[in-house]
């Protein structure tokens, strides 16, 4: 039997609850198919921190580069300033291990309510996928005169053509490889007309390698409007990381929020890296309350990723189902608890 190994980081918060119905999930996955799975949990987050002063070492890079899949909770903790765990783990395994990718599907389920007045699952279904590596991310720039009346800081953008190159022909490939229609350049060239200047050009030459899906542009200012009026205009999106962060969160709320949403991290070559985009919610942890949809649905792109399409397949119709079953029973009670709701798609599969 395939055993597959993977490397879990439970994080912070509520990250260890939607984790463990996560791998509940994985499991029943590998029974109904034909597969196991060695995890190998890591400590990484806010905890260490405080007891150690340590984010990420090199060790732990070099350990973790040696997983081709790993699961994250989510990283932040109300006792940590903010920034030092957010670059100091969840953005250094993203540049380490060179996860060029950031891939966010916005999908509304059947029976999950989007606060799009007039629109449905029919409306709702693309996916974006964000650079990231570079962009202000980055970390380009520095400050003068700091704590001075002369300050003086300035973030600046990279773009390099190798990089926005590679994340948009993964957005062509991705639209090609799952019947999709259309990409769209999500950008700013009225204004930043360096940066997507470069963008355009090199999506409009990765474009001519793909004749049969349609290339598209639109602004970013336009594009947030466009998530609210009329979502059923897209397709596939690709975007730079910091538009890419904004607008996946616009994404989130239209698909039902935070407790559904899922992502990618995703180096197609290496070591990429599943997460619920929701955050640590620590006011929540240890109350079973938290939707743990978006953590299994990441465990459903680590499936598609392995390889294991089949089960990543029955995972998201075991997800659809159990939204069905949710809506019709939730009449007369106060809704599901966490270990519930994975109990139901891991009994469905
Ligand atoms: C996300 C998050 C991160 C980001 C933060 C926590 C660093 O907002 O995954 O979208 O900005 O990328
Ligand atoms: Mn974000």
């Amino acid at each position: 039997m395939k055993t597959y190994n993977v490397a879990v980081i439970p994080g912070d918060g509520t990250g260890p609850e939607v984790v463990a119905e996560g791998l509940k999930v994985l499991n029943a996955a590998g029974n109904k198919f034909g597969f196991t799975f060695n995890y190998d949990t890591f400590d990484f987050g806010g905890e260490r921190y405080l007891k150690s002063g340590i984010t990420l070492t090199d060790k732990d890079i070099a350990t973790i580069r040696q997983y081709k899949a790993i699961f994250l909770g989510a990283i932040g903790h109300p006792k940590v300033a903010p920034g030092i765990l957010e670059k100091g783990v969840l953005l250094r395994l993203r540049f380490e291990l060179d996860q060029y990718i950031n891939l966010r599907p916005v999908k509304l389920y059947p029976g999950i309510e989007t606060p799009i007045k007039d629109k449905g699952p029919d409306d709702i279904n693309f996916v974006v996928v964000r650079e990231n590596t570079e962009g202000l991310y980055a970390g380009a720039g520095g400050v003068l005169k700091k704590n001075t009346p002369d300050e003086v800081a300035i973030q600046e953008s990279i773009n390099t053509r190798k990089g926005v190159e590679r994340c948009i022909r993964y957005a062509f490939e991705y639209a090609k490889n799952n019947g999709r229609k259309k990409v769209t350049l999500v950008g700013k060239t009225n204004v930043l007309t360096f940066a997507f200047d470069l963008w355009q050009r090199a999506f409009n030459e990765v474009a001519l390698d793909y004749p049969d899906i349609k290339a598209d542009y639109a602004h970013v200012d336009a594009a947030t409007m466009w998530f609210v009026k009329n979502p059923e205009w897209f397709d596939v999106i690709v975007t730079d990381n910091m538009f890419g962060d904004i607008i996946t969160d616009l994404g989130a709320m239209i698909q039902g929020g935070m407790g559904v949403a899922a992502g990618g991290n995703i180096n197609p070559e290496g070591s990429s890296m599943f997460e619920p985009i929701g955050g640590s919610a620590p006011k929540y942890t240890g109350l079973n309350v938290i939707n743990p949809i978006a953590a299994i649905m990441a465990a459903q792109m680590l499936l598609d990723y392995i390889g294991e399409k089949e089960a990543a397949v029955a995972v998201e119709t075991a997800v659809i189902t159990t939204i069905a079953k949710m809506t019709s029973q939730s009449a007369g009670k106060m809704g599901f608890s966490t270990t519930e709701i994975g109990d139901l798609v891991a009994n469905s599969i």
